[in-house]
């Protein structure tokens, strides 16, 4: 049977792990917010062996993530959990980090706050949460294809579109965290980084 394929997955994961192997040296393990298929999180568990790598979906989704997971035998990546963002995330997570790639823009903006809420209640002392995909600064879009994305996510769904940094910033200052890093990454997305602070 053939797996699900995100094809952007095979553009972006190497540019992606180049800096989660940067900020993740020591054991630790990162909770992935919005999984999609699940082949970043088989990528990155192949790669970063001291991580263990927790995948999450939306119940509905989670039988993909499931099979890339189950066919890739890596015994640092564990079984996918429900999570929605916006519903009680599962009780008892021990976790280091928190990662999601192209989630913002495809939940509506409560949702994306409530993602914000439940990674500072989350997340550690000094724990990351990362975050990679198009954003805009200043009101603006980044280029003129980011303006187009936008306009067909709108088209989808009122409900979706490329988030503003500020308005991510700010939310991330309520839930006691801070920005320590926004990098530029290919095809005009980002790989921003906050960080809990007590
Ligand atoms: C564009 S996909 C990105 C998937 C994957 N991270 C990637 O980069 O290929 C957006 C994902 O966000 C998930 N998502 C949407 N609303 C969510 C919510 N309320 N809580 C958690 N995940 C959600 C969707 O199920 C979907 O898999």
């Amino acid at each position: 049977m053939s797996l699900p394929d995100a094809p952007a997955t095979h553009r972006n994961r190497e540019p992606i792990l180049r800096w989660l192997e940067r900020y993740l040296r020591e054991s630790s393990t990162v909770l992935e917010i919005g999984s999609g298929t699940g082949q970043h999180a088989v990528h990155f568990a192949r790669y970063l062996p001291h991580v263990t790598w927790i995948p999450t979906e939306l119940s509905a989704n989670l039988s993909k993530v499931e099979a890339w997971r189950q066919q890739s035998g890596l015994a640092n990546l564990l079984e996918s959990l429900a999570l929605d963002v916006c519903q009680p995330w599962p009780e008892g997570l021990a976790v280091d980090h928190i990662f999601t790639a192209n989630t913002t823009h495809i939940m509506p903006s409560e949702a994306v706050e409530r993602l914000f809420q439940g990674a500072g209640r989350q997340l550690p002392d000094k724990g990351y949460l990362f975050l990679y995909g198009p954003f805009k600064y200043d009101g603006q879009f980044t280029s003129a294809s980011n303006a187009a994305f936008d306009l067909q996510l709108k088209q989808r769904a009122d409900h979706q579109g490329i988030r503003d940094i500020e308005q991510l910033i700010a939310w991330a200052g309520d839930a006691g965290m801070s920005l320590v890093a926004d990098h530029a990454m290919p095809a005009n997305n980002q790989f921003v980084v906050f960080q809990r602070m007590q």
